[in-house]
């Protein structure tokens, strides 16, 4: 009488051997690689997905379900709307990548996510201008400094600005070519700056694609808690690319792109359309936010 069970415990055995096989003979094949770098990230990448494949035990369907989806966020990707790094955005690949490559040093401003918003070449504004333009939206007044680690003053820093409109819009989903919403902007003498912007509201990344279709299987939502892009650049610092939030913004915790640091969450302090304006600019009796975001740049490299 063959004892079966004793038998599929050996065939069990046996497909852990070939799968193991399998993935050894898929890392030999790049043995060769002449760049050991890259050696290094092919073998890697093999282990990790194989080890993905196995826990979950992929089915075909699912295979052909995965190779629809990365053809789908191929497929709508241009030199406009990149899918791929928006799929990296939602899986927090791009928040860990800027964690790593931006380490914590000293009391130097945390680093969060890029987007896909940012436009060279945005209007130069002197301190104290405005970065709204033509975007609809509450003024809100910005000041800080820029220092480095020790508390020196960086004067001359560059500093990018950009945010979307009250409507949710960057200016470069506006059906127009108008720029509005952005500017750059560099740090006086003594380290200071500031600009009127808009009080930052929360708004959805594009959900229209793949990645949206994946969120909302999910159940996760694609809205970006409140935020204003920053880029600080100045010789001799690490460039930063940052945000700053809106404490009390109730999607600080959910965040679709996980780029929200708590040092990164600032009072945007709601003043009365009365209260006169910090430099003097006639509000035409609208209500306006203030809030104060101090930048320290770490050393280069
Ligand atoms: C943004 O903040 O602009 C953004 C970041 C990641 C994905 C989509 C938008
Ligand atoms: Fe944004």
């Amino acid at each position: 009488m063959p004892d079966i069970a004793a038998d599929n415990v050996v065939e069990s055995a046996e497909q852990t051997r070939r799968e193991d096989a399998l993935i050894e003979q898929v890392v030999a094949s790049f043995s060769g690689t002449p760049d050991p770098r890259l050696k290094t990230i092919v073998e890697s990448l093999t282990r990790h997905l194989h080890a993905f494949v196995r826990e979950v035990r992929l089915t075909d369907g699912e295979w052909e379900q995965g190779i629809d989806f990365l053809t789908a966020v191929g497929h709508i990707t241009t030199d406009r709307r990149q899918e791929f790094v928006l799929l990296s955005d939602v899986l927090g690949i791009s928040m860990q990548t800027v964690a790593m490559n931006n380490p914590a040093y000293a009391n130097a401003t945390e680093a969060t996510v890029f987007g896909p918003f940012f436009v060279n070449d945005a209007p130069l504004i002197e301190i104290g201008g405005d970065i709204a333009g033509s975007a609809p939206g509450e003024p809100c007044w910005v000041e800080g400094s820029v220092k480095d680690v020790f508390g020196n003053p960086i004067s001359g820093a560059r500093i990018e600005v950009w945010e979307a409109d009250d409507d949710g819009f960057y200016d470069v989903q506006y059906s127009d070519d108008r720029v509005a919403g952005r500017a750059h902007l560099f740090s006086d003498d003594l380290g200071n700056y500031s600009f009127w912007g808009l009080t930052p509201t929360p708004y959805p990344i594009p959900d229209d694609g793949p990645v949206g279709t994946l969120l909302s299987a999910t159940g996760r939502s694609p809205l970006r808690a409140s935020h204003l892009h920053f880029m600080v650049t100045a010789p001799g610092f690490r460039k930063l690319v940052t945000h700053i939030f809106v404490r009390g913004d109730e999607l600080l915790a959910s965040d679709s792109v996980f780029g929200v640091k708590d040092s990164l969450v600032m009072d945007f302090e709601q003043q009365s359309a009365d209260t006169a304006a910090p430099d003097g600019r006639n509000l035409i009796g609208a209500t306006w936010s203030r809030t104060r975001f101090d930048i320290v740049l770490a050393p280069e490299g």
